[in-house]
């Protein structure tokens, strides 16, 4: 009985490792994303938070995004208070350098 419970537990553990440490946004173009934050969004980030590239909105603590989708949202709401009408893809990008240079959601 016992090993049948481990070799379960062992098996789910694996099965869920994916989800959790899987990268949330897949594909992203990093120097695109990177590209678009330095012209869009670190002068103000800046001036309000410091820290390098305006890093200090996304270090503070606490901070608003906690998770890959509050990162998205803080994203899409500062992106609509500019205005910007970026396409779908360039958020992707942007929120893709964004985790991977600060948040590190599901990455090492
Ligand atoms: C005119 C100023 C301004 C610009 C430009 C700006 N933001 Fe922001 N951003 C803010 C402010 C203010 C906050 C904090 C909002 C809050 O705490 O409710 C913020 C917070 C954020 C957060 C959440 C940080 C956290 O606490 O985890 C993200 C993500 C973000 N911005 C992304 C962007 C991106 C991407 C761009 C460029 C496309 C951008 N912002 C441009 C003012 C700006």
């Amino acid at each position: 009985m016992r090993p049948i419970i481990i070799a379960a537990f062992g098996a789910a553990l694996l099965a869920s490792a994916p989800l959790v440490h899987a990268d949330p946004f897949p594909g992203a173009n990093i120097a695109k994303g990177k590209e678009y934050h330095e012209k869009l969004c670190v002068e103000c980030h800046t001036r309000r938070f410091g820290g390098e590239e305006g890093s200090g909105a996304y270090l503070r603590n606490p901070r608003r995004a906690n998770n890959p989708d509050g990162l998205k949202q803080m994203l899409s709401a500062c992106t609509a208070m500019l205005n910007l009408d970026l396409f779908p893809e360039d958020e992707h990008d942007i929120a893709g350098y964004l985790n991977r240079r600060f948040y590190r959601f599901g990455l090492n």
